[in-house]
């Protein structure tokens, strides 16, 4: 059995990997983002320990033989938030999260200092570590003195495990401090970003063993002492780690608390210019290239809580929509924590674009989903923009996965035909699983296969008119808002 812990933003997910390659299943416990100001998120590392022992208590109780029988774990995680550590690996603050807008400034004072996408495969962003890292040195130069190290989300939890700091090429991708192409640190951008090589951890492959779990925590866990913990990926990378995506044209669209497209590639360059991201993957001499929708799952939580239903309801109520109704519903720009792909907007907001009488709360969850949909089609266009070629078709991966009017919603904008995978909803903390079962010797060909097909969406013609319309109403409303986002600059700072 192979153990895998995925750190995500609302949740952590722990799943347990048989050695025949099947989910045994999984389990998980709910995170919560705080907001002390709102543009802001960030959230408590002891909390993500706290979750993972609650998520392991139920996987335990669940699967008590197979869970005994576990031999190597791996981990994922949402990647960018920096752990800030003192010595004795006390966490000197809460960790600011990737879709935290806050560091826009020192985001432009990173990109005068160096070139910063030629060397870390993305422009400076608010979200990504050394600009947050330079915010703190800035606003709270007494928590800046005493660092230490900083860890990406899920090598604390390694921290945890094993007592060891490391972490691997995919996460440390998206510090901003790394040279993406060599898989090092890159002495510029650390000096650039005002931190020392001491303070970042070792680079270790994400299926090479970082550490060993510690007598304690097996006890406390129930698990056996001095087990293998690979190091792990960032989620994108694990998630393609999770549905075999290893080779060049391998393409998917995670749907979870972001939305992000990832395009495998066998080389880091060029560096993009159109606001997408190289990021390492979490296997040797491959690269993923990347668009993000900051809020894409998130958005649809968000529109249930407004309008007190449940998504399960709310996707019900969207699905009976005819197309007459869809004709009259609002168009949504998802950016209710700016915007990273292809416009690089910290101050961007969520916007709803034609309410009326009609206007239902079927017809602003429609507005939702497709708002997501556009920002993904948005990113595809970006990323041929950067010299990506455009995939022959997606996977589907993450919580939206579960949802088959989404996923239809989806391959008609993007126009390409999409797939839905067995576990797809929890690929990350299966490819953590898999990238755990590397750690004991397996071979990366015989463990990191695709997954079977549960289902397969193609384009449906009969839609393309009316999505034409609406993108093209949903790209002309960014234009006409930005001014009056940029205007709110000095209140949202
Ligand atoms: C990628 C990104 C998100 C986070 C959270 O750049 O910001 O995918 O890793 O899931």
């Amino acid at each position: 059995m192979y153990l895998g812990i995925d750190l995500g933003t609302s949740e952590v997910k722990v799943l347990l990997l048989a050695d025949d390659g099947h989910a045994v299943g999984h389990a998980r416990a709910p995170l919560t983002v705080s907001r002390p100001a709102p543009r802001w998120a960030e959230q408590d590392p002891q909390d993500w320990w706290r979750g993972t022992l609650e998520a392991l208590a139920a996987l335990r109780e669940a699967y008590p033989a197979e869970y005994r029988a576990v031999r190597a774990i791996g981990l994922s995680g949402q990647m960018h938030g920096p752990v800030l550590l003192g010595r004795d690996n006390r966490v000197l603050r809460p960790a600011v999260l990737w879709n935290d807008m806050r560091s826009a400034a020192q985001c432009e004072q990173l990109a005068r200092m160096a070139a910063v996408a030629e060397i870390a495969g993305s422009e400076p962003m608010p979200g990504f570590s050394a600009p947050i890292v330079m915010w703190v040195a800035e606003y709270e130069p007494e928590v800046f003195g005493q660092l230490d190290c900083v860890l990406l989300p899920k090598d604390y939890l390694r921290l945890r495990l094993t007592g060891e700091r490391a972490t691997d090429p995919s996460d440390a991708a998206g510090t901003l401090w790394l040279d993406v192409e060599r898989r090092s640190w890159s002495e510029t951008l650390l000096e650039a970003g005002g931190i020392s090589r001491a303070q970042v951890p070792p680079i270790l492959d994400g299926g090479a063993p970082a550490g060993y779990l510690l007598p304690a925590i097996a006890d406390e866990l129930g698990l056996t002492p001095g087990i293998v913990v690979a190091t792990g990926g960032g989620d994108n990378a694990a998630s393609a780690a999770g549905i075999g995506a290893t080779q060049r044209g391998d393409a998917f669209l995670s749907l979870g608390t972001s939305g992000v497209l990832s395009v495998i590639d066998d080389r880091s360059g060029p560096s993009p210019v159109t606001a997408t991201h190289a990021f390492c993957h979490a296997i040797p001499a491959r690269w993923l290239k990347v668009s993000v929708v900051l809020s894409a799952a998130s958005c649809l939580r968000w529109v249930c809580k407004l309008t007190s239903t449940t998504e399960a309801t709310l996707l019900q109520e969207v699905a009976a929509l005819d197309s007459g109704a869809l004709t009259s519903a609002p168009v949504f720009l998802p950016y209710l924590s700016g915007e990273r792909t292809p416009h690089n907007d910290a101050f961007a907001q969520g916007v709803f674009f034609g309410l009326s009488h009609l206007t239902d709360r079927a017809r602003l969850a429609y507005a939702v989903l497709e708002g997501v949909a556009f920002g993904a089609a948005d990113g595809l266009l970006a990323l041929r923009g950067s010299g990506i070629e455009p995939p022959a078709s997606l996977s589907l991966i993450g919580g939206g996965a579960r949802s088959g009017f989404w996923a239809q919603l989806v391959t008609d904008v993007l126009r390409l035909p999409v797939r839905a995978h067995l576990g797809g909803e929890a690929a990350a903390a299966l490819g953590a699983a898999r990238l755990g079962w590397l750690a004991t010797g397996a071979s990366p060909a015989s463990v990191l296969v695709k997954p079977r097909e549960l289902a397969a969406y193609q384009p449906d013609a009969a839609r393309f008119a009316l999505l034409d319309e609406r993108l093209q109403r949903y790209r002309d409303l960014y234009r006409h808002v930005r001014p009056l986002f940029a205007a709110d600059r000095e209140r949202l700072v």
